[in-house]
């Protein structure tokens, strides 16, 4: 028994050593649902040469990939380091696939992975989490029991400073770990938020550029320019340097995942939403998903939310016109630790502040709108879903009716929780769920 145990420690322990970070899926620059899938896949090693392959089985046996690409980062306080990618082809729309990672000629890590589907699907949804609680864990690990088919974070991605030494520690440890083996299945999405940006006395921060993979199809733009994410020159040029194409562009991206197209908004301060280049992008986007049968808009900072903190921080209200003219169902963010959900409204702003400054306007609610009896909203419905993990705010507001904005049909901050949307091409249905699983909210919305 006991060389039985010492050879499977013998047998485990290269597979360990292989990785700094075990192989994690993105969904790439594909930002559209196509007849033949693909999925990124990444890991992180330590930077000495190696010989890696990755092979996804087929009918016919195994079928190697493309050769996998590495950047390496060199910024303290990690080690320098390699970021290997390679691209998981000709998948079928939904198919779970076997994949393993070679080193050297050793099988170090085995796993399957799951392509985009087509049609119905589940979408887990989640924001503010990754600050190492025990909070976090248990929703990573109640997101993993609800079997979503691809999960999506709406910002502060990793506490406190969007580092990569943050990310060793707290983000892929628990999102791809084995209490919670989500990312070596499913391709995780997110947008940055305020925590994500690139703070001037970390040269790690701002990591999402250089460990996320998304679609590439946001605004065009460069960096330095308005509303691109500011870094400083002689601090961040590590990071940006292996971020590649990423940086700045992958801040604002859309996707569709089934017949949902997703807009992703970069809603830190710095992002003019109202300077014509970025508002003429969004109104493309939106205009170009008009077939799709449900539109999302995702971002970190709410247009509407009943909180007391970060009440000034609904600076991202003057698109919500746009986002109603193009028939768009949820608005979906996070910021704010807890989770809220407005009635389906409309919204012209008559005073449109300075930014940190709350825009006034005029409400149109539909008070119809139950979720229940009646399931057709008249307007964007938005969710604040920001109780991933980190710690609530104002929780004595969940009981207290009369501090919730008139908009608000739901806000609970005693318990941390996330979303569950169940998507079918006529009916969405979103779930508000604890830690245990329980349902703490629910609506149907139908077409
Ligand atoms: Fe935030």
């Amino acid at each position: 028994m006991r060389s039985f145990l010492l050879c499977l420690l013998c047998a485990l322990l290269p597979a360990q050593d292989a990785f700094l970070v075990k192989p994690y899926l993105q969904l790439g620059d594909a930002p559209k649902v196509a007849a033949r899938e693909r999925l990124d896949l990444l890991w992180h090693a330590g930077d000495e040469e190696a010989t890696w392959s990755v092979a996804v089985r087929g009918a016919k046996g195994w079928l190697v990939q493309a050769t996998p690409a590495f950047r390496r980062l060199e910024v303290p306080p990690l080690a320098p380091h390699r970021i290997y990618r390679t691209t998981l082809r000709n998948l079928k729309p939904g198919a779970v696939v076997p994949y393993r990672v070679t080193r050297n000629g050793e099988v170090v890590f085995e796993a399957e992975a799951q392509a985009r589907k087509p049609g119905t699907h589940r979408m887990a949804v989640f924001g503010d989490a990754a600050d190492g609680s025990k909070g976090q864990m248990a929703i990573a690990k109640a997101v993993a029991a609800a079997r979503p088919d691809a999960v999506f974070i709406t910002g502060d991605l990793v506490y406190g400073r969007g580092r990569a030494a943050e990310y060793r520690a707290r983000f892929f440890p628990v999102y791809n770990g084995e209490a919670a083996p989500l990312m070596r299945r499913i391709p995780i999405l997110g947008v940055v938020g305020n925590h994500d940006v690139p703070f001037p006395e970390f040269p790690d921060a701002s990591a999402y550029f250089t460990y996320w993979s998304l679609p590439l199809n946001g605004p065009a733009l460069r960096p330095g320019e308005k509303s691109a994410v500011p870094v400083k020159p002689g601090v961040h040029d590590a990071i940006v340097a292996a971020s590649g194409p990423a940086f700045p562009r992958m801040a604002s991206f859309s996707f569709d995942y089934g017949r949902v197209h997703w807009t992703v908004l970069d809603s830190n301060g710095y992002a003019d939403w109202d300077s014509p280049q970025l508002r003429a992008w969004l109104e493309a986007d939106l205009k170009a998903a008009r077939g799709a049968a449900w539109r999302i808009v995702a971002l970190h900072h709410p247009l509407f939310q009943s909180a007391r903190s970060h009440f000034d921080d609904q600076w991202m209200r003057p698109i919500s016109p746009l986002l109603e003219k193009y028939g768009v169902d949820l608005v979906l963010a996070g910021h704010v630790h807890n989770y809220q959900r407005t009635a389906p409204l409309r919204f012209r702003p008559t005073q449109v502040g300075l930014r940190g400054r709350p825009v006034a306007g005029e409400f149109t609610v539909d008070e119809a709108f139950d979720g229940k009896t009646v399931t057709r909203a008249r307007g964007p419905i938005h969710i604040v879903t920001g109780a991933g993990g980190a710690e609530l705010y104002d929780p004595w507001q969940t009981d207290v009716r009369a501090s919730w904005q008139p908009w608000t049909r739901a806000f609970i901050s005693d318990k941390h929780s996330f979303t569950v949307l169940d998507v079918a091409a006529k009916a969405l249905t979103l779930r508000q769920l604890d830690a245990e699983g329980r349902e703490l909210d629910a609506i149907t919305l139908t077409k």
